[in-house]
């Protein structure tokens, strides 16, 4: 028996997918047929050179700019996906930066709404926006990216850790009010995974984070993607509102 991922015919969203996890998540949705809109907020080049990788591959992409600070922007995004493409039937909720570092008295207020701003609001805005296409499409999938920062609340990260942790209070909400309409609302949590923002790092510094998970290595990009491209598919239509922690098992051990 073979069983193969198929989503010809699904048109998905991938917020930040111009680099890093999100890069990755557009390029195997497209590999299984999916058209993708890659968003980006800053370096168009960068998002132009993953669609391209997706035309070279046969595949089918445009990339849509939008600064998600700005709550007029990600209407946007949501309304030109729209028109580019049609219904968009698989949403992946991946923008999001831990901008704000330091000790939590001292960040204020604005740092975290920054963070929540990218995290919270724009993926409640874009499922809003975007959830009567799924209905039309009769085919709805929403993936947000939360973080395993979110459990074990790392120092100086209490506006990343906090912004996530709502981010799964929403991801939950969403799973119960939306699920009579057959649309699924699911997460992945990634723990560390190098991507380009990291840099080179430090071979000690990879090797310590690699052994306190139970599978002895660092996870890459596309061990993310996988399972983004799970829930998305026709496979995973009896799950919502649940978390796939993608870390190597490190939640065991802490
Ligand atoms: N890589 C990791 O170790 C890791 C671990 C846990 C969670 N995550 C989560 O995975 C997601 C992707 O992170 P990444 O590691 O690939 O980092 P990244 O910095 O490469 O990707 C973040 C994306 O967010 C987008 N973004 C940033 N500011 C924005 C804005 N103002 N408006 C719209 N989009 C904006 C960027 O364009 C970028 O594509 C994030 O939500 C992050 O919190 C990553």
């Amino acid at each position: 028996m073979s069983v193969a991922i198929d989503l010809s015919g699904k048109n998905a969203l991938v917020t930040g997918g111009s680099r890093g996890l999100g890069a990755a998540m557009c390029r195997l949705l497209a590999e299984a047929g999916a058209a993708v809109v890659v968003h980006y907020s800053s370096a168009p080049d960068r998002a132009k050179k993953v669609v391209e990788s997706i035309h070279r591959a046969g595949g089918r992409a445009v990339a849509v700019q939008g600064d998600f600070h700005r709550p007029d922007d990600v209407d946007r995004v949501a309304a030109e996906a729209q028109a580019q493409l049609g219904n968009i039937s698989i949403l992946v909720n991946n923008a999001g930066r831990e901008e704000a570092l330091g000790p939590a008295l001292e960040l204020g207020w604005p740092a975290f709404q920054g963070i929540f701003e990218l995290n919270v609001r724009s993926a409640y805005l874009l499922t809003r926006a975007l959830a009567p296409g799924m209905r039309r499409a009769k085919y709805g999938r929403v993936i947000n990216i939360l973080s395993m920062a979110a459990h074990g609340y790392p120092k100086n990260m209490a506006a990343y850790s906090t912004a996530k942790t709502a981010f799964a209070g929403l991801t939950r909400s969403l799973a119960v009010d939306l699920g009579s309409e057959g649309i699924t609302v699911n997460s992945v949590s990634p723990g560390w995974i190098p991507v380009e923002r990291h840099g080179p790092g430090t071979l000690p510094g990879r090797l310590a984070t690699a052994a306190r998970t139970p599978l002895g290595h660092l996870g890459a990009p596309d061990d993310v993607a996988g399972a983004v491209l799970y829930l998305a598919s026709p496979l995973a239509g009896f799950i919502t509102g649940v978390e796939i922690p993608v870390c190597g098992g490190s939640q065991l051990i802490g």
